[in-house]
């Protein structure tokens, strides 16, 4: 089988690094990487690190509006799918880079398997929640990596080709752990040890663009670092909207907040697994905490991944106002007393997704 497997955002080469090398073992799979994130440490950095074969072609779009840059991709993947001709393609998660090649491909009778379909945030606001409700109504193959997903589909009356397959995120999770023990050197650098450190991401539309909320995350940073030290990897987009609104100086200047650029795939989990408690509003950020058995605090009035909530692993401290949703003191009591006290449930399956996605689409 000819497989068109489309990438473009950094979740998205994590999610593919384990299925694209089972895919090889039985099928020819052609690698299209939209170019939507293109800094070295958002996007080449885990090609190199998780060995993923080097996309066959760049379309080099870069960051756009939502419109220019989804339509500009459709245009390149249509000229690249007609002339390649595969039986299906394949799409990850949420991103512009997902909708702009299901949306591409399904009007060109090609069908579509989505990998981690089914989370819902219900809030049409949310860009991600679009791309994910009309990837999955466009998809032939739902790749639904929780039984909370499949409730979701059912609901939209999506039951035709769902499989459940368990999350891609835990399978490269364990994969990559002992690799990832090579790299420990980040902490020497940082001068942090395990448990003694918060780990924090934040780069949500909600969060970096609405300035009240970036302004409390960071007032709560600040205060915590008074209690305890916070590693904060930046997102491009989260440093511009830090410097618009005047706050990336106070960050830079606290003394127990280690502001650094992305790391690649192995340092961040060296960071996640010795952190005390993790702070992000990255759905697959929340995941890892929820793998790697840590308290998520989660920068958010919803969270994707309601299950580890309900599980009582993960908080959304966010409150569902018009504008400003997350508040200082929220954010710092959590942190101060949310404490998981359950065992963990087997939300995510057993780390062989990629296999099972592998076998589905051969069948
Ligand atoms: C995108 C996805 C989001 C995903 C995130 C993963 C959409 C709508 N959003 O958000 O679902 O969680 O990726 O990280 O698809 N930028 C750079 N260098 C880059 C890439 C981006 O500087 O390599 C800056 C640009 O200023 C750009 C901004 O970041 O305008 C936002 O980039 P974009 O890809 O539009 O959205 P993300 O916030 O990265
Ligand atoms: N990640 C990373 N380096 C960083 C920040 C995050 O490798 O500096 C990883 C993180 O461990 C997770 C993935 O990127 O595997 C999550 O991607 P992101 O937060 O960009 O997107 P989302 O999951 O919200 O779509």
């Amino acid at each position: 089988m000819k497989i068109i497997t489309v990438l473009g955002a950094r979740p998205q080469f994590i999610k593919a690094a384990l299925v694209s090398r089972e895919l090889r073992k039985k099928h020819t799979e052609i690698i299209i990487h939209t170019g939507q994130h293109y800094n070295h440490e958002l996007s080449g950095i885990f090609f190199e690190e998780m060995k993923m074969p080097i996309p066959d072609y760049n379309l080099g779009i870069g960051s756009d509006t939502h419109a220019r840059q989804t339509g500009q991709m459709m245009i390149e993947l249509e000229a690249l799918f007609l002339k390649e001709k595969p039986d299906v393609v394949l799409v990850y998660g949420d991103t512009n880079s997902t909708i702009a090649a299901a949306l591409a491909a399904v009007k060109l009778h090609i069908p579509v398997a989505h990998v981690e379909a089914g989370p819902r945030m219900n809030d049409k606001a949310i860009p991600e929640e679009v791309n994910r409700v009309v990837t999955d109504h466009i998809s032939s193959m739902l790749f639904r990596p929780t039984p909370v997903c499949m409730d979701n589909l059912h609901r939209e009356g999506l039951t035709q080709g769902v499989y459940l397959t368990g999350d891609v995120m835990l399978d490269c999770f364990l994969h990559f752990s002992k690799e990832a023990e090579k790299r420990t050197g980040i902490m020497d650098n940082l001068a942090i040890e395990q448990s003694d450190y918060l780990l924090a991401t934040v780069h949500r539309a909600s969060n970096t663009n609405t300035e009240e909320n970036l302004r409390e995350i960071c007032k709560a940073f600040i205060e915590l670092s008074k209690e305890i030290k916070l590693v904060f990897p930046v997102h491009p987009r989260t440093e511009k909207y830090l410097k618009q609104y005047g706050l990336y100086q106070a960050l830079k200047n606290t003394p127990n907040i280690h502001l650094i650029k992305p790391v690649g795939y192995l340092e961040m989990l060296v960071l996640t697994k010795n952190a005390g408690k993790i702070l992000t509003d990255s759905g697959g950020l929340q995941k890892e905490a929820y793998f790697a058995k840590l308290p998520c605090i989660t920068l958010d009035t919803v969270s994707a991944w309601p299950e580890t909530v309900e599980d009582g692993w993960n908080i959304v401290v966010g409150e569902e106002t018009v504008r400003q949703q997350l508040r200082r003191e929220n954010i710092i009591n959590a942190v101060r007393s949310f404490e998981p006290n359950k065992k963990q449930q087997n939300i995510f399956g057993n780390g062989k997704a990629a296999e099972k996605i592998c076998d589905s689409l051969a069948c």
